[in-house]
């Protein structure tokens, strides 16, 4: 009587559990999707210039995840908030179309909480986040728009070479060992062109982008 059940489990999980294979990023040119995400009405967009790798510990790729990895490289959430930049959308190619940021994070001057308020005012690095988890191209990986900004009495606009420059820092920061929260990280970086166009169209800004983008692959110790 209770044979058939058990028996029956394991097609039941292999139903409901379609597995990942795994994959560090799926090129979201490849199927309708853009590196540059969208910034509203204006057509322009800001570059998607760092992914985090799909082939990091799956534990990084989680909503908790990637805020506590954050953290361990010196970011945090928006200050009380206070969200000053309108959110962006992104298309990844993986059969979702264009979705909104999961979170924007800013530097936070070596105080969870408190710093992104100074970052607020000073300005600094700050990134908002998308994950590549449709049925078409399920890397989990998570895309990054990067980009240094000016104060606030400058509104938040990117510095010159803000996006290149917003990369490589995040990059710097990440490299290496980092903890946060009792997890160790090791981070491994590498750069691929051919996603993002060099230059300026579709830049929101005018800002141009090299067409770098950042890989980096995370391993929780
Ligand atoms: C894909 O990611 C989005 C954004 O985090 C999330 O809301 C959604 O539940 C995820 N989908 C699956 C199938 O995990
Ligand atoms: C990636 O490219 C940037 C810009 O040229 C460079 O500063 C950085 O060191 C490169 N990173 C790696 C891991 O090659
Ligand atoms: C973009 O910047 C270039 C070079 O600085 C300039 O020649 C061009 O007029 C700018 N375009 C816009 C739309 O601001």
């Amino acid at each position: 009587m209770y044979a058939l059940p058990l028996l029956a489990l394991p097609a039941l999980a292999s139903a409901l559990f379609v597995p990942r294979v795994p994959v560090a990023y799926y090129d979201p040119n490849a199927n309708g999707g853009s590196m540059l995400d969208s910034v509203g009405s204006s057509g322009l967009g800001e570059p998607l210039n760092i992914i985090l790798s799909g082939l990091s510990s799956p534990a990084v790729l989680t909503d908790a995840g990637v805020l506590n990895y954050a953290r361990a490289i010196g970011f945090s959430e928006e200050c009380f908030g206070i969200h000053q930049g309108g959110p962006q959308t992104a298309n990844l190619g993986d059969g979702n179309g264009y979705t909104d940021q999961l979170v924007e994070l800013r530097q936070d001057y070596g105080s969870a909480g408190v710093g992104t308020c100074l970052e607020s005012l000073v300005g600094g690095n700050h990134f908002r986040i998308w994950r590549q988890n449709g049925t078409e191209a399920n890397s989990g990986a998570l895309f990054f728009a990067t980009s240094q900004e000016e104060d606030v009495t400058e509104h938040h606009t990117i510095v010159p070479d803000g996006y290149n420059i917003g990369r490589d820092l995040l990059a710097q920061a990440a490299v290496g060992t980092t903890s946060y929260g009792g997890v160790t990280y090791n981070t491994v970086a590498n750069n691929v062109t051919g996603l993002l166009k060099p230059g300026v169209e579709g830049v929101n800004h005018n800002i141009s982008t090299d067409g770098i983008t950042t890989i980096l692959t995370v391993t929780i110790q």
